[in-house]
């Protein structure tokens, strides 16, 4: 049985190296790995190849940057071919990048059966472009994979059968233990001059906090005040550093104190970082997960998140992106140590590929 994995985005390729690792166990199953080539500077997306062990992608589709329907559309023109030379009985889709979405719609059109690792998860937010590829993914998918309970119930609410969906765990923290004893031999901390629990880690890359000037700018002062309280480690994105130039604020954001400015990093280092810090700032999903495995503190800089388990079981807190004081609120409550310990949700124990392959053979019978 032939099955077409696609990804194209770096959250993507840290779902798919544990599945790829499972799937390649099997003797009957022939995996086929395509890239959508979305993220294609070293540091957004070979860096995670070498880190994770992926030996290589079987098609790169080089769609690059561009608006969404530009990606989406060549993507799934590219992958069309593919798809028909290939003649795979699976297509898996992982998270909720446009990857995803060029993944279900075009094995849908073509009539082959998807799987959606990750389904389920809600923000209720459609301005959010992740939000409408979860959607499409998830009601495209013969085979939905859940993180968590309330992702169940969000696609049992949407009438979805509830035959189709299996709550498998966390595939991400699948990777997240394999990669955490190699993490511990990163020297990144030595090269940056940083002592482990005396540091943020601090991420950001969502549309809606930094193409948004206002609230970017608002964001920056908050920074202005952290810099007295702690040192803020900051591995920026492509798109943050893109409008941070355009609206004004990167010489502000070079002259702050104690907040250390890096390139994209690998995961390895990128997992050190967090493991050692005293808390996290994201705005990424995965992020808030991995603290809620790591039980590091964090607080999530959006209005909303999807993954609710993160703040209900975890260690995660939504403190926003816009109102200061909340944000240095949530901040000075963990630097007094009063933060919640937080516990592991049930099924984010490394085994979650095993299950989802497992499921898939018992399904097609192999
Ligand atoms: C995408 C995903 C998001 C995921 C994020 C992780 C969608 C809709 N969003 O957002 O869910 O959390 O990836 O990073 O798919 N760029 C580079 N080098 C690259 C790739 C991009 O410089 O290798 C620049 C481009 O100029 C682009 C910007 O980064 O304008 C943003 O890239 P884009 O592909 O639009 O998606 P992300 O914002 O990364």
């Amino acid at each position: 049985m032939k099955i077409v994995l696609v990804v194209g985005a770096r959250p993507n390729f840290m779902k798919a190296a544990p599945l790829l690792e499972e799937v390649k166990k099997v003797r009957t199953l022939k995996p086929v790995v395509v890239h959508t080539g979305q993220h294609y500077d070293f540091e957004m997306s070979k860096v995670f190849f070498e880190d994770l062990g992926i030996a290589r992608t079987d098609y790169n589709l080089g769609v690059g940057s561009g608006s969404h329907a530009q990606q989406v559309g060549k993507a799934m023109i590219r992958l069309e071919r593919v798809l028909l030379k290939e003649r795979p009985q699976l297509v898996v889709v992982v998270g909720d990048a446009n990857s995803c979405l060029t993944g279900a719609l075009t094995a849908a059109k073509l009539n082959i059966p998807i799987a959606h690792v990750e389904a389920g998860l809600r923000s209720f937010n459609r301005k959010m472009p992740e939000e409408i590829n979860r959607l499409v993914a998830d009601h495209l998918s013969s085979f939905l994979f859940a993180t968590e309970p309330s992702a169940v119930r969000n696609l049992l609410g949407e009438g979805i059968p509830r035959k189709k969906i299996f709550l498998v765990g966390n595939i991400m923290i699948d990777t997240l233990m394999k990669t955490r004893s190699k993490a511990q031999k990163s020297k990144i901390l030595q090269r940056l001059g940083l002592r482990p629990n005396a540091y943020a880690l601090l991420t950001l890359h969502r549309p809606e906090n930094v193409d948004n000037k206002t609230a970017f700018q608002n964001f920056v002062e908050v920074l202005e005040d952290l810099q007295n309280e702690i040192t803020v480690v900051w591995p920026l994105h492509p798109r943050v550093k893109k409008m941070a130039v355009h609206f004004l604020l990167w010489r502000r954001i070079l002259t702050l104190k104690n907040t250390v400015v890096l390139p994209p990093l690998g995961y390895r280092d990128a997992v050190k970082l967090m493991l050692q810090s005293r808390f996290v700032m994201t705005d990424s999903g995965g992020i808030q997960e991995e603290t809620t495995a790591l039980r590091v503190p964090c607080l999530t800089l959006r209005e909303t998140t999807e993954r609710p388990i993160t703040c209900e079981k975890g260690t995660n807190e939504v403190v926003g992106f816009k109102n200061k004081r909340k944000v240095l609120r949530a901040v000075r409550k963990i630097l007094q140590n009063n933060w919640k310990k937080g516990e592991v949700p049930k099924y984010w124990d490394g085994k979650t590929a095993k299950r989802i392959v497992g499921i898939l053979r018992n399904q097609f019978g192999l």
